[in-house]
């Protein structure tokens, strides 16, 4: 297959754009290379713009001259608290980008999607949560992943596109160290980075109604979700239409369990502290994650302690990497 990837460079898209290629894929990456890094995928094309403003021209003749059969679209802005504070950029970003690629995907006669939705389009839902469940966004990040579903479930109700929104849960991990996260925005690099500065790793409410009181989420190795989408582009029914997946390992982990596994791996001695609930965390949310098993027979494969040890070597690796750098610039001065 010849694969065009949006934000290819980026974490989750530079695991499957790596992937696709082993598996002897053609890829082209387009990436603004703004969260991303070229260094990710040194072996694969990457052509640099900003998809989500008048982009849809460049991106038809990047499908024409590649001659693409499918496109993978991970380009976007990710964070919660962000997306609070500029919600038009973050509607402009996000949506931009979905309806630029299919304005420039009909054109252009390419007629299968893989979209990155988020679990975040559920909201304050508990508990395990199927694709049916009410989609209700607590905030901008959220529903300009549910509005990107619409517009593509809506776009092949108008041209033969075979598309699949995929709803990640927690990502983590690293399959390899050089292609872990580098953005401190999820909890395990979050508690990384407290250790790191020698202060506690924060629990936020151990007084919900859960194991032990603290939250449970549902953490799925990166790894798993690049493989997720292989499996799903080569299994994207042949109706036209917007499949929509769960992306989790249907089993929920507690964050005090995760930050105790974060702790242990990092030797560190240090306690977590625990502070008020935050608003709008639910107490329980675990993907049900029967339909992507039913649909290609994918399920995850890596357990909660694969994503720590994985994210913790990956960390290791980026801190050698800036301590060399500083040394070299000592040494260059
Ligand atoms: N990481 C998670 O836990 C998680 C969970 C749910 C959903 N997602 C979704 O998965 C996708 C990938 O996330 P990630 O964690 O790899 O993030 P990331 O920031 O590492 O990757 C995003 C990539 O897209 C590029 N990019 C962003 N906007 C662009 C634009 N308009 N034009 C061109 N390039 C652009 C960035 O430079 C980056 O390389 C995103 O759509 C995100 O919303 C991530």
């Amino acid at each position: 297959m010849r694969v065009l990837v949006t934000g290819g460079a980026g974490y989750i898209g530079a695991h499957t754009s790596r992937l696709l290629a082993e598996r002897g894929d053609y890829v082209l990456v387009v990436d603004d290379l703004v969260t991303g890094s070229r260094e990710r995928i040194p072996e694969l094309p990457v052509v640099s713009f900003n998809i989500a403003n008048g982009s849809a021209a460049q991106l038809e003749s990047l499908l024409r001259e590649h001659r693409i059969d499918a496109v993978i679209h991970f380009a976007a802005q990710k964070q919660v608290a962000e997306s609070g504070q500029k919600p038009a950029w973050y509607y402009e970003q996000n949506v931009g980008s979905v309806a630029q690629l299919l304005l420039a995907m009909e054109a252009a006669a390419v007629h299968k999607l893989v979209f990155s939705s988020s679990a975040a389009v559920y909201g304050e839902a508990s508990g395990a949560i199927a694709e049916d469940a009410p989609t209700h966004p607590i905030n901008p990040y959220g529903a300009t992943k549910l509005v990107g579903e619409q517009l593509i479930s809506a776009s092949s109700l108008a041209w033969p596109l075979r598309a699949a929104s995929l709803r990640y849960f927690n990502v983590g991990g690293a399959g390899s160290p050089e292609l872990g996260d580098t953005q401190a925005l999820n909890l395990i690099p979050i508690c990384f980075k407290q250790i790191a500065a020698n202060m506690p790793p924060l629990i936020y409410g151990d007084d919900y109604d859960t194991v032990d009181g603290t939250c449970v989420r549902d953490y799925v190795h990166v790894s798993d979700v690049a493989e997720a989408h292989l499996a799903v582009l080569n299994a994207l029914p042949e109706q036209p239409g917007n499949t929509v997946l769960n992306i989790g390992t249907g089993v929920g982990t507690s964050v005090r369990q995760m930050v105790d596994a974060i702790l242990q791996v990092s030797g560190s001695n240090l306690t977590a502290a625990v502070l008020d609930r935050r608003a709008g965390d639910p107490a329980a949310i675990v993907g049900v994650v029967d339909s992507i098993l039913e649909l290609t027979g994918w399920s995850a494969r890596y357990t909660v302690s694969d994503i720590v040890e994985s994210a913790w070597v990956s960390r290791q690796h980026f801190e050698s990497l800036s301590v060399r750098s500083w040394r070299d610039e000592l040494r260059s001065e």
